[in-house]
């Protein structure tokens, strides 16, 4: 099957395009669309056939589940149970915005949207094209990244092509996501608010609005969120992230590099790809996936990562970095062992 791929950014966003992806959604379809994170891979949230396909196409363990992506605030009371002060702070102030509020769920929400948990993770996107697509279909939609699972996620539309574009129905093409790591991942339903998945939104800013955020330490062997698996977000070449600036290079073996910012020294790389030309965590997890991407297709026998430092945005990007060179014998043996070089 030849992938369909609509343009709908630029100036004027294609309202038009929206329509038939909407509909392609409320018959059970898969629409692949832009977030202002990275892109998704939507399906009615209240069809569980839809839904089902979607972990197929993905490749996806039937024990994580998915979020749901809503456009009004009004949207979400069809999903959850009961909505306390604090999310309602959280909504207030960063929806739509990328952050997922993982709450109890409602009958209506079908198990394998959950994977059988009572709690469901809702989440407002703030890109215009995924505000108006949700909107056009009429209902929320169930989309986790438009990757298979385990790999690096997309943020171009020419990235799930590559990926997994022939299964899909459509792909909308709204560009290059503006954030670029997944929204950040906040569990309310205990008394103490927990962080799942650092993101796109910095923990010191939820902070701020409902104060101390446990950071949920991962037991491999159960994982809180099942996205918290320890090898995750992974290129297929091996990463591995330097601990500090004397390494050596090994003879023989092509090697890339990611580099936080300009190189200011000539090294013998194969290819180096730079996250920011300021050195600036924004920019650089916007072009986190992208470098990865092009490291990967590059035939290198390993890359080696620059560390970040971990503050704001850069939390989000050394937890995908650990993830991304955790090795799978590592997990085999209980856990994930100090991949830093
Ligand atoms: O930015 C994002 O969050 C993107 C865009 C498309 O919205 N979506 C995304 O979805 O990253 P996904 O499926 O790749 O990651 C969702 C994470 C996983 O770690 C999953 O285990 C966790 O959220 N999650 C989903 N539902 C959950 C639930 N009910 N309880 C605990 N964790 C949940
Ligand atoms: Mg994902």
């Amino acid at each position: 099957m030849k992938t369909r791929i609509l343009r709908v950014d630029g100036d004027n966003i294609c309202f038009k395009k929206i329509e038939r992806a909407a509909d392609l959604l409320r018959n059970g379809g898969l629409v692949a669309f832009p977030t202002e994170t990275v892109y998704g891979l939507g399906a009615d949230a209240f069809n569980s056939h839809a839904v089902a396909r979607i972990f197929e196409v993905k490749n996806r363990p039937r024990f994580d589940p998915v979020i749901v992506h809503i456009n009004s605030l009004t949207d979400i009371e069809q999903l959850c149970l009961k909505i306390d002060e604090r999310a309602k702070r959280l909504m207030k102030r960063f929806w739509p915005g990328p952050l997922t509020l993982i709450l109890p769920k409602s009958s209506r929400v079908p198990d394998i949207v959950t994977a059988g948990l009572p709690n469901v993770a809702v989440r407002m996107p703030s890109h215009p094209v995924a505000l108006e697509l949700i909107k056009k279909a009429g209902i929320p939609i169930a989309a986790p990244s438009a990757n298979p699972f385990g790999y690096l996620s997309p943020t171009t539309a020419e990235h799930v092509k590559e990926q997994i574009g022939e299964k899909v129905d459509l792909i909308l093409d709204g560009g290059k996501c503006p954030i670029g790591v997944e929204s950040t991942v906040i569990d309310l339903t205990e008394p103490e608010p927990s962080l799942l998945r650092s993101g796109g939104l910095p923990l010191e800013e939820i902070e701020e609005v409902i104060g101390t955020v446990k950071i949920s330490h991962v037991n491999p062997e159960r994982p809180r969120s099942p996205g918290q698996l320890p090898r995750h977000y992974s290129p297929r070449t091996p990463i591995r992230i330097l601990k500090d600036k004397k390494f050596k290079i090994p003879a023989g073996k092509r090697v890339g590099f990611l580099a936080v910012s300009p190189l200011n020294k000539e090294l013998p790389y194969e290819m180096v790809e730079v996250l920011s030309s300021q050195g600036d965590l924004r920019e650089a997890a916007a072009n986190f996936f992208s470098c990865l991407h092009r490291l990967d297709r590059a035939g290198l026998d390993i890359i080696f990562a620059e560390p970040v430092e971990e503050v704001g945005l850069g939390r989000a990007i050394m937890e995908r970095l650990r993830r991304a060179s955790t090795k799978n014998n590592e997990i085999k043996k209980g856990g994930r062992k100090n991949t830093e070089t």
